[in-house]
């Protein structure tokens, strides 16, 4: 969403940069339109362009054009040729021309077009050349007509009013042809001495005049004086003569005058042409009239420039006069480009002011939108923060909600375990009086058939509590595998003995084979027998008297996978059932393993285990549920692979009411002793328990009570019991606690601890055993089953005790007969003491009287009274007889004396040796001789 915001921010900065950036090139644009419509163009239409004289008038205009860069010149050549010039007209027109400069070609073919362009209100300037109608705004040029006059005049002056002469007319239809004839002809009325012998048509040019003059030298030779209407005709006349090596002195005169190399008037300072007429070509002041027009300004229409006479007398100065005005024009052109170079780089340096104004307007711009975004989006990210701090704290809510849902939920859930758990403990108190009754003679048939009912309905209680557990966990996902290698048959044949009771009274052959040479499998045998006694307790179930059961363990084809199949002809289940064993709480039409969870629990179980459960089955053929189960551990995952062997008490309650613990192989080797001399404290606040315990315990042991911790700890100190069993939740303190206390003190380690719990769960009993809990039974418990469990504890401990005290008889403090009960509980006291911290280098008189709690004087002397030593010989005894067993269990000497606290074996020998009599190593060859 934040990043939604600062896009669409982007977007419309984005959006106002390019709005802006257009806006300033539409500015920009805008001006140069300005500037683009305020400029002038002005057209000139040339009649011919190639000749030294029009290339002069061209470079006027350009020179007065220079000093006005805002006039655009569009320019048009039509190479002597009447119909382009026409055509070049036209073209110009739609150019949108603001005024024309026309030198027309021929009068009478130009005089249309031109006409129109006037009639257009387009204005026009004629120069140099006239139409037929005289329809112009302006006219730039010389009096051709006054020309042809003044050449006559001077032509009289020259032949002195006689002789002959010819004319070289220029193009016919050019007005300036027609004029300068017209002027002449005037001229010489006045001189009839003076006749025009020859008319030769030039078309204004060298080679035109030339061919002529070539063709007719005779008739020219025959002249005193040749009028060429300009020089370059002129010229072309001299060089004809020249090329004829015509020797007599015939005036050849031109018009024009134009200055520069080979033009008419140095011609006449080198006296090829006896003299010109001087014809302006008027570039600039056409320029100069078309400002003036287009300007509105006033302006004359007949701008007539001045002429005269160029011959030997005046050339030279005209010359110089030229050249200085050459080089003006020179200085002025060199200005020009000067100008035009400055104004380039005044352009260039205001394109470049205009950059960075418009950059810098820019930047204001960017500025002013960077702040304002800055400040929407700092408005945004208070805006974002402030929600999100919202959801922080709503997160923090469902956070503190779901907690207390998890809390509350965790409390109703220890509440549903207690209760569950709760349950047992009663069922447990009907139960086990109801099987001591039982063995009882004197109880009528009717009286012993009640009892079984009532026998048969506290099992289903059982079963109910024990379904309701299930669903617990199941729904509590608490199930966690802890897989270990196991004996596959062992486990079946374990799994199948608690089933044989029920077998025989059924009449339901059970049945194992194993077709696999596979032995072991890793399981979680604690989890694997619930669901394999599941499935035998189902199988017993729908499988009716004179039945079979088989179970089958074989592996797959690959070898990969080990199956269990559990094979029953019983009732079979029925099609609408069998897709639906294995769902929780499903009740099927035969009510499938009666709570409805148990399936789903052994499905859950297997899968666990990474296996698979299959069923298949015939109404009234039988049952076949299969298990497919992974063989090795490469499956397992570290947390699924249990840690150490934990000593956890697996044996299980029974599923069937003819359960009998006799059958059970883990029992039958226990031997029993009838032992009154061994003491049991039970720490049990259920007052039925007590009784209980006390009636199935007190015809083979002291037994002694304690209801809560305290008074525990109590009688821990004063009796020092053989065996402890207690229960783990006391009223004032768990039994752990008690567990840990009497297992952490030095005096009372040694002391067997049974925890016997309703609390079946593998967390409290993986603890119990961490604390070192000797045993833990599950209520309901199998009373023979308690019996051999204590049986066996207190057997152990005592061999234990033998072993280690054997070797000191003269010293074994519970030898020394006869000894008050006080004395015995002292040296027993010392003895636990000593056997504690044997390998203790540092134990000294202070440790043990203050282990003892009495002082070092009043230990001393009862040592001395009662073992008739001191202690420090009494504990040097216990190091030696130790060390003597520790050889027969096959330790090294080194470190048998550093297990009996020796601080170096060479002390050790000399000890032993004074001891025994012989030293460690002699002793240690002797007994392997004798072994
Ligand atoms: C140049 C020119 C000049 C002459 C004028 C007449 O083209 O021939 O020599 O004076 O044209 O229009």
């Amino acid at each position: 969403m934040y990043l939604g915001i600062q896009n669409e921010q982007k977007t419309s900065m984005c959006r106002l940069w390019i709005t802006c950036c257009v806006l300033l090139l539409l500015t920009g644009l805008s001006c140069r339109q300005e500037k683009t419509q305020t400029k002038i163009t002005i057209a000139f239409s040339q009649c011919v362009g190639n000749d030294a004289w029009r290339e002069t008038m061209l470079q006027e205009m350009y020179r007065e054009l220079s000093f006005h860069p805002e006039i655009a010149f569009l320019y048009r050549d039509a190479n002597g040729n009447s119909q382009t010039q026409i055509e070049q007209i036209r073209e110009l027109l739609a150019k949108d021309i603001d005024i024309l400069i026309v030198s027309p070609n021929e009068a009478e073919p130009l005089t249309p077009i031109v006409d129109s362009v006037f009639q257009q209100d387009i204005p026009i300037i004629v120069t140099d050349r006239k139409t037929s109608s005289g329809l112009y705004n302006a006219y730039v040029g010389a009096d051709n007509t006054a020309i042809g006059l003044l050449a006559g005049k001077y032509i009289d002056n020259i032949l002195q009013g006689k002789g002959k002469i010819g004319i070289v007319r220029g193009l016919a239809g050019s007005s300036p042809a027609m004029e300068r004839e017209k002027g002449l002809l005037q001229a010489l009325e006045k001189t009839p001495g003076i006749t025009v012998d020859l008319v030769l048509n030039g078309n204004w040019e060298k080679s035109s005049a030339y061919q002529l003059a070539n063709s007719q030298i005779e008739r020219i030779v025959n002249c005193d004086l040749i009028f060429a209407f300009n020089d370059q005709m002129a010229l072309g006349i001299r060089q004809a003569l020249r090329d004829h090596s015509i020797q007599k002195d015939i005036h050849i005169i031109g018009v024009d005058a134009l200055p520069g190399k080979g033009n008419g008037l140095e011609e006449v300072t080198k006296g090829s042409l006896s003299a010109s007429l001087l014809y302006p070509t008027g570039g600039a002041e056409s320029i100069r009239t078309a400002l003036a027009i287009l300007q509105k300004k006033n302006y004359t229409r007949e701008n007539i420039l001045s002429t005269l006479v160029i011959d030997q007398r005046n050339a030279d100065l005209m010359v110089m006069q030229s050249r200085k005005i050459e080089n003006q024009q020179k200085d002025i052109d060199t200005q020009q480009s000067f100008i035009k170079e400055q104004n380039k780089i005044y352009q260039n340096q205001r394109t470049i002011l205009n950059i960075l104004v418009i950059s810098l307007a820019l930047a204001v711009i960017f500025g002013g939108i960077s702040i304002i975004v800055i400040k929407s989006n700092r408005e945004k990210n208070k805006h974002l923060e402030k929600q999100n701090e919202e959801i922080l704290t709503q997160q923090q809510q469902i956070v503190d909600m779901s907690r207390q849902i998890q809390e509350v939920s965790e409390a109703k859930s220890k509440f549903f375990t207690n209760v569950s758990h709760e349950f047992k403990t009663p069922l447990t108190l009907i139960l086990a009086p109801l099987e001591e009754l039982e063995k009882e003679r004197e109880i009528s048939p009717e009286g012993k058939e009640q009892l079984a009912r009532i026998k048969r309905n506290t099992k289903k209680l059982q079963h109910l509590v024990a379904d309701l557990i299930d669903i617990h966990r199941m729904d509590k996902s608490k199930l966690r595998l802890q897989s270990s290698p196991v004996q596959i048959d062992l486990f079946i044949q374990q799994v199948l003995a608690s089933f044989k009771p029920l077998s025989q009274k059924k009449r339901i052959s059970l049945s194992f084979k194993s077709k696999t040479p596979r032995k072991e499998i890793w399981l979680d045998d604690y989890l694997m027998e619930q669901a394999l006694s599941n499935l035998l307790s189902n199988a017993f179930k729908y499988t009716q008297t004179g039945g079979k059961i088989d179970v089958v363990v074989e592996e797959n084809t690959f070898g990969d996978y080990l199956h269990i199949r559990i094979l029953d002809n019983g009732l079979g289940i029925s099609p609408t059932d069998i897709d639906h064993v294995f769902d929780p709480f499903y009740q099927g039409e035969q009510h499938l393993a009666g709570s409805g969870i148990g399936l789903a629990y052994v499905k859950e179980i297997v899968e666990l285990h990474h296996g698979q459960i299959t069923v298949s089955s015939k109404q009234h053929v039988g049952s076949s549920f299969t298990l497919r189960l992974p063989v090795g551990n490469a499956h397992l995952l570290d947390e699924e692979i249990k840690k150490q062997n934990t000593p956890i008490a697996t044996i299980q309650t029974d599923f069937e009411e003819e359960f009998t613990p006799v059958d059970d192989p883990t029992v039958q080797n226990v031997s029993f002793h009838s032992n009154k001399s061994s003491n049991i404290l039970i720490v049990e606040d259920h007052t039925d328990i007590r009784s209980f315990l006390k009636n199935i315990l007190e015809k083979e042991y002291n037994v002694f009570f304690a209801p809560t911790y305290v008074e525990a700890i109590e009688q821990v100190e004063k009796r020092y019991p053989d065996l402890i069993i207690c229960d783990i939740m006391l009223p004032d303190g768990s039994g752990l606690e008690l567990l840990k206390t009497v297992k952490n003190n030095t005096r009372s380690s040694q002391i067997p601890v049974l925890l016997l719990s309703a609390v079946d769960q593998d967390e409290t009993k993986i603890e119990s055993m961490k604390l070192m809990a000797d045993a833990y039974l599950t209520k309901p418990f199998n009373v023979e089953y308690l019996k051999a469990v204590i049986a066996n504890l207190i057997l152990s401990r005592k061999r234990l005790k033998e072993r280690y005290s054997s070797l000191v008889e003269p010293l074994d403090p519970m030898s020394e007969t006869p000894h008050t009960e006080q004395d015995k509980r002292f040296l027993q006291h010392l003895d636990l003491v000593v056997e504690a911290r044997i390998d203790d280098q540092t134990l000294s008189i202070e440790d043990i009287a203050e282990e003892l709690n009495i002082s070092r004087v009043q230990l001393y002397r009862k040592t001395k009274s009662l073992l008739h030593c001191s202690v420090n010989e009494y504990v040097l005894q216990r190091r030696l007889h130790k060390s003597k067993h520790l050889i027969m269990e096959g330790y090294h000497i080194n470190e048998v004396a550093d297990k009996v606290g020796f601080s170096s074996a060479t002390y050790y020998t000399v000890a032993f040796k004074k001891q025994f009599g012989i030293t460690p190593t002699t002793f240690k060859k002797e007994l392997l001789k004798r072994s």
